[in-house]
């Protein structure tokens, strides 16, 4: 009987759903796929481009896989390198650039290519380093939801109208926090003007030409299919990533890929349970490998754990590390957010991406965070600020700077104030896979949902910045100036002359 009024309800508003997701970061694609994977469930039709095929047999989630040929995702960062500087972060959108051509190669793909025979009620597609593929989107004529895995980037706030005043929004790319100086400011005003400007030359030209080569000439412009877009889901929320303005159409939707913490194994349980004094749990990340750690480095942080109470869980990919003290353990692989999740896990050391920092966050563990390149600095920058964790310098690490940071989370006064981010941060009207799922089928039933869209998206430049209000206040000030500096002048000369004729008769 359950099932039957499952069905019935399924059956009245079953939609067919397509996401697009041609970036081979795996990471970008694990926060969307429980959302694609419950709407399945709920009876609609699914069908997913990607490169991670879904494991769960879900009769009605089809997967459309592309294979990643030149194997991009085993793509590594060197912990040796400086990613850091300034020129590496202002010049992020020309590296847009570059990445694109691999995802846009993906519109050549046959399976890719049978979607435009198809109908779809709403698609998903990840708004990323590419727009390229709303030359697909637009034409299945269908409405789109954009998705972003990150805090929203200045090109991405522009289709959707949204406000991104770099008085204190701090670019994604850069290491500010929402309370900047003035130097701050300045620099931060530059790199929102300087990546529109890369992101014009770079990214947006090429993708229009990629755009007409495949779907011809007589395709709108890319900047104009992107402002069609209905939605926004962002993997962000105010308490984690810094409070800002948001229009109706964007939607926040952080701890979406988390579900229920299960237990670790035996051996990694065994090893938390018996620590006394807590563990610290050490992971930089699947993309940044052991092998390239600095040696002064990782004796540095050797020697700083061998000086701690706490047991430590060190996330490495080789065999043996040697100068190891007997309270940490190496582990190639560990199940992060099962083991941050574990009461008497007390500390994250991380490099500070988002998903890591999100599941530290949900289990309130406070973090010592060695951003290294992307959104990194900016996730670091906001989680200090929200409590959540201390920023540690990669150009910093030695046994004194690593210890005292290792300290500080560890005191009782900061685990309580992580434990607090924690409960602001769960603290929702509705659980975020409920809320991604609802805003996916409002835009299916209200058809676009085009009564969300602010009339900001459509307003040229000079309207939205008011400068034509502006010029012509300023003329009609520099008018009054003018005429009743005249009338001054004249009433005056007609005075003076009357006081002259005065004075001389
Ligand atoms: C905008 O989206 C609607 C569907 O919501 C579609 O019919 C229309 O063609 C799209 N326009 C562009 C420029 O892509
Ligand atoms: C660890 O402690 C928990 C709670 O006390 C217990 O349920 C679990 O069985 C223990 N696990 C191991 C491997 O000792």
């Amino acid at each position: 009987m359950f099932l039957v009024v499952l069905l019935l309800i399924a059956s009245a508003d079953s939609y067919r759903i397509l996401g697009l997701f041609p970036y081979v970061g795996k990471s970008h694609f694990k926060v969307f796929q429980p959302a694609l994977e419950a709407l399945a469930l709920k009876g609609h039709d699914v069908h997913v481009v990607s490169y991670f095929p879904s494991n769960n047999n879900i009769e009605t989630y089809h997967d459309v896989q592309l294979l990643d040929m030149n194997n991009s995702s085993e793509h590594t960062i060197r912990f040796d390198v400086d990613y850091t500087t300034r020129l590496v972060k202002y010049l992020t959108p020309v590296e847009f650039g570059e990445m694109s051509i691999e995802i846009c190669s993906n519109l050549n793909n046959p399976d890719v290519l049978k979607l435009k025979d198809m109908q779809f009620d709403v698609v998903l597609v990840e708004l990323f380093n590419t727009d390229c593929f709303l030359g697909l989107v637009h034409q299945l004529k269908a409405p789109f939801i954009g998705v972003a895995s990150h805090v929203l980037m200045p090109f991405t706030n522009k289709i959707i109208g949204n406000v991104d005043n770099p008085s204190y929004i701090p670019n994604q790319f850069m290491h500010f926090s929402d309370k900047m100086s003035f130097l701050e400011r300045l620099e931060n005003t530059f790199v929102y003007l300087l990546s529109h400007v890369l992101h014009y030359i770079y990214v947006e030209q090429p993708d229009n030409e990629i755009i007409r080569q495949h779907f011809g000439n007589d395709m709108p412009y890319v900047g104009e299919l992107a402002k069609n877009v209905s939605l926004i889901l962002v993997n962000s929320h105010f308490t984690l990533n810094l409070p800002r303005p948001l229009v109706p159409g964007i939607i926040e939707i952080s701890g979406m890929h988390i579900g229920q913490p299960k237990k670790p194994p035996m051996n990694i349980e065994k090893w938390i349970n018996e620590s006394k004094d807590g563990v610290i749990y050490f992971s930089m990340g699947s993309m940044i490998k052991g092998h390239t750690f600095p040696e002064h480095k990782k004796q540095a942080f050797l020697r700083a754990f061998g000086r701690l109470k706490q047991r430590v869980l060190w996330k490495w990919e080789n065999d043996t590390m040697p100068g190891k003290p007997d309270n940490v353990m190496i582990q190639k692989w560990m199940p992060q957010f099962d083991i941050l999740c574990h009461p008497n896990v007390k500390g994250f050391v991380s490099h500070g991406g988002l998903l890591g920092t999100t599941e530290a966050v949900h289990c309130g563990v406070p973090v010592v965070v060695m951003p290294q390149f992307g959104d990194q600095h900016t996730n670091a920058r906001a989680l200090e600020a929200g409590g959540g964790g201390i920023v540690l310098d990669f150009h910093n690490i030695e046994e004194d700077t690593v210890y005292r940071a290792l300290k500080t989370i560890l005191d009782p006064e900061f685990n309580k104030k992580a434990k607090q981010l924690s409960e602001r941060f769960r603290d929702r009207p509705m659980p975020p896979l409920e809320t991604a799922i609802y805003w996916i089928e409002y835009v299916a039933r209200h058809k676009g949902a085009d009564h969300m869209r602010t009339a900001a998206v459509n307003m040229p430049f000079y309207q939205y910045l008011l400068l034509d209000v502006i010029a012509f206040l300023i003329l009609a000030l520099a008018f009054t100036i003018f005429i009743v500096y005249h009338t001054i002048r004249i009433t005056c000369g007609m005075c003076c002359k009357k006081t002259q004729k005065v004075k001389k008769s």
